[in-house]
């Protein structure tokens, strides 16, 4: 004769144990999707996002909710051509079945996948690409980087007070310059600054010669621009200091991707000086920074922590987050919901993911390039707390 007790107890056993053999998601690997650009101009984006998604993992453990973690990378260099980056998610969903999409360093390959994610029912998690729009083009993409407009109206605030008057604007022909340029126009205009004029160059490796004869007879107080960080930048400064334009007196502004770290030792005394906005600085102060450098440099010696691997580091450790909370299922509907309104403090501070936009709200500080124990870094000396992406106000 059993008691009602323990036959309540049976029962409660039968019940869970058809629970979890209902749901087949217990005990399977959860296969994230990675598409990146891992060659060509903007390998170092692949190579960063890796770092920071890989880093979590090893110092917070693989297996999360009971799901070891499997990640299927997918080359899609140069990362500016949507038709790759669509193809290769689709890939990625149909052949090697993946749980999650995620990565995507430019643009062009954000909004490509952004469909490709809603027809599938997959979450895609944006680490880099920046363009304010992308969250709109699917109801399951949650960003873990920025946007421009984000990062934009806080220099251009900057620029107003600190007496800069007349403004140039040199902006990469495509979506995150679109952003940044119109950003800093609506701000610095409003605070009495006046855009003198604006010039729009390819994305890709452009002779920036004309463009900059063109600023230097222009003669503005400064240049506002955005470039997606690379060797067109390096050859951007190097052309800005040759040609005399520094010399003559005229600043630059911009948002840090102008100053990444993992370009910004190329960069060299050129960028000594340089006042940008920013949501990561290497050089940032806090523990949780601290301990993001120290296991960074020691995972990945000849590398340098940089936004872009804070931005895949604080995409998994969502997507972990998101995992804890909905007991390891990745529904894209369940996984959106869980990841609204989530808090941590990430190495650049903390950060909240927007219920209405899923994106990032986050402090940005006002840095200015220095060498510190003789390298190059990203010294923060002023922030604002709580920065929505004002391109979607
Ligand atoms: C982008 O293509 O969205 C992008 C690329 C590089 C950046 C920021 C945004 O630094």
């Amino acid at each position: 004769m059993i008691s009602t007790r323990s036959f309540a107890k049976q029962l409660l056993g039968f019940a869970l144990a058809t629970a979890f053999a209902g749901s087949s998601y217990a005990a399977d690997p959860l296969k994230i999707g990675l598409v990146l650009p891992m060659s060509g101009p903007f390998a170092a984006y692949g190579k960063q996002i890796e770092h920071g998604v890989k880093l979590y993992l090893a110092t917070n453990g693989d297996t999360i909710a009971g799901r070891k973690i499997e990640l299927v990378l997918k080359d899609d260099s140069p990362g500016t051509a949507g038709d790759v980056s669509k193809r290769l998610a689709q890939e990625l969903v149909i052949k090697d079945k993946v749980d999650i999409l995620a990565g995507f360093g430019l643009t062009p390959s954000a909004f490509a996948v952004a469909p490709v994610a809603t027809e599938a029912k997959k979450p895609m998690v944006v680490m880099n690409a920046a363009t304010s729009a992308i969250t709109t083009k699917s109801p399951y993409i949650v960003r873990t980087s920025m946007t421009l407009p984000q990062n934009s109206a806080p220099i251009a605030t900057w620029a107003a007070r600190s007496g800069i008057k007349n403004v140039f604007v040199l902006i990469a022909d495509y979506g995150p310059g679109y952003d940044a340029g119109g950003q800093f126009r609506k701000t610095f205009t409003a605070a009495g600054g006046k855009v003198v004029d604006e010039v729009r160059v390819p994305v890709n490796n452009p002779d920036y010669g004309p463009f900059l004869q063109r600023i230097k007879d222009a003669k503005p107080d400064a240049v506002f621009l955005f470039l997606p960080p690379g060797a067109g930048t390096v050859a951007f400064m190097k052309g800005f200091a040759e040609r005399g334009l520094a010399q003559s007196g005229i600043k630059l502004i911009s948002t840090g991707d102008l100053t990444d770290e993992d370009i910004l030792d190329a960069l060299g005394d050129s960028a000594l000086g340089l006042v940008t906005s920013f949501h990561y600085s290497a050089d940032h102060k806090s523990p949780e920074n601290q301990a993001y450098v120290v296991a960074y440099a020691k995972a990945y010696p000849k590398d340098r922590p940089n936004f872009m691997s804070v931005g895949g580091y604080d995409g998994m450790r969502l997507i972990a987050d998101v995992l804890k909370k909905t007991g390891g299922s990745a529904d894209a509907e369940k996984f959106v919901a869980a990841a609204k309104g989530m808090k941590w403090v990430s190495p650049r501070g903390p950060v909240m993911i927007d219920p209405a936009t899923r994106d990032v709200v986050q402090t940005i500080y006002i840095r200015k390039v220095e060498r510190v124990d003789g390298k190059l870094q990203n010294v923060e000396f002023d922030k604002i707390a709580d920065v929505k992406d004002p391109g979607k106000e």
